[in-house]
């Protein structure tokens, strides 16, 4: 196949890039910044040439989007906003103005779509949307409107001959460097993986290996449409994850932090507390039922996989 992924040089673009090469597909990644003989440039806002990597293609994922690990200033939260919506929207014209449309787009979501909750997993048939909810800072709500909006403008598209879904995806956990497992290692391995405020938010999270198999799922699957939750069955809370992570390191102690404390590790990190702090307990009820498998779906073991493949590689670095 030939699969186009606008934004595919980040850490999801990363993965899904060489493994989609290694399965032998053609990828063409539209960035801002082209390097290889693969890449196209765009903007990520208005058309250009580079829809003609569009038209004929079998499949799109639209990965782009300003990072979320920032401090959420006004002018970063507005970037965020924007980046998502005006690669939506411009995906969309192109896929619409396509005389060959692609057979299927993904257009990446989020799992943090869903409401901080603590009682019962979300997933696409019964979870809760966010915004709403009691007793969270009032700016979370935005990063749920990002979310809606992201995922309005893909469905707003007129795109008769392409399958659309919205990729709801939790953390994509990988062994490489910078992604947010590297961090999280990193922090563990500091003997700071301990609970941050007492630990009992769910973490949601996606090996990237059932990361890129759920991918190659819904481009084959021709009767999913829409949202799409891409996370592991089983999330575990804050202080269960770190704790499964630590004794895959071999670490005997995680300090536990209180929520000012991660206030100030945020603003060190210069990245925002929502991302530790808000319980995302989502479920991957569609995948499921469509008879997707998951080959890494308890956290224990996936840690344990992920810390193996970062001590080869850097042994062999
Ligand atoms: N990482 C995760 O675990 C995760 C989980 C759920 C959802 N997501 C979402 O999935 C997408 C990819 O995640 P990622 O971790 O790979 O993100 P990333 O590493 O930050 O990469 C995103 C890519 O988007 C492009 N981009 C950034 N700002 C842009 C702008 N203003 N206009 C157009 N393009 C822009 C960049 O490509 P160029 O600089 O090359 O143009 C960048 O490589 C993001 O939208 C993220 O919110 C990620």
């Amino acid at each position: 196949m030939k699969i186009v992924i606008p934004g595919g040089t980040g850490q999801v673009g990363g993965i899904l890039d060489r493994a989609l090469r290694a399965a032998g597909h053609e990828v063409v990644v539209l960035t801002r910044r082209p390097v290889r003989d693969t890449d196209v440039h765009w903007d990520g806002k208005t058309q250009g040439s580079w829809v003609d990597a569009v038209d004929g293609s079998d499949a799109v994922i639209n990965l782009a989007g300003r990072s979320v690990s920032c401090r959420y200033t006004q002018a970063n939260l507005q970037a965020m906003m924007d980046s998502r919506v005006d690669s939506a929207r411009v995906v969309g014209e192109a896929v619409a103005a396509a005389r060959r449309p692609p057979r299927v787009w993904l257009q990446m979501s989020t799992a943090t779509i869903y409401a901080h909750r603590f009682d019962a997993p979300n997933d696409e048939a019964t979870g809760i949307l966010g915004g709403t909810e009691p007793g969270v800072p009032d700016y979370w709500s935005y990063s749920v409107k990002i979310a809606e909006n992201w995922e309005r403008e893909q469905a707003r598209a007129r795109t008769p001959h392409t399958r659309k879904v919205a990729l709801r995806s939790a953390m994509v956990m990988s062994p490489d460097r910078g992604g947010i497992f590297d961090v999280l290692l990193r922090l563990a391995r500091l003997g700071l993986g301990g609970p941050v405020a007492g630990g009992g938010q769910y973490v949601s999270w996606i090996h990237d290996h059932d990361f890129v198999r759920a991918v190659e799922f819904l481009i084959e699957k021709d009767e999913l449409t829409g949202p799409v939750n891409l996370a592991a069955p089983a999330p575990l809370p804050q202080r269960a994850f770190m704790r499964a992570l630590r004794t895959a390191w071999g670490v005997p102690v995680g300090l536990p932090a209180t929520k000012w404390m991660a206030q100030l590790g945020a603003f060190a990190l210069r990245t925002d507390t929502e991302l530790l702090l808000k319980s995302r307990r989502v479920t991957p009820g569609r995948l499921l039922d469509a008879g997707f498998t998951f080959d890494q779906g308890e956290w224990p073991r996936a840690a344990a996989d992920l810390v193996s493949r970062v001590r080869g590689e850097r042994s062999t670095a």
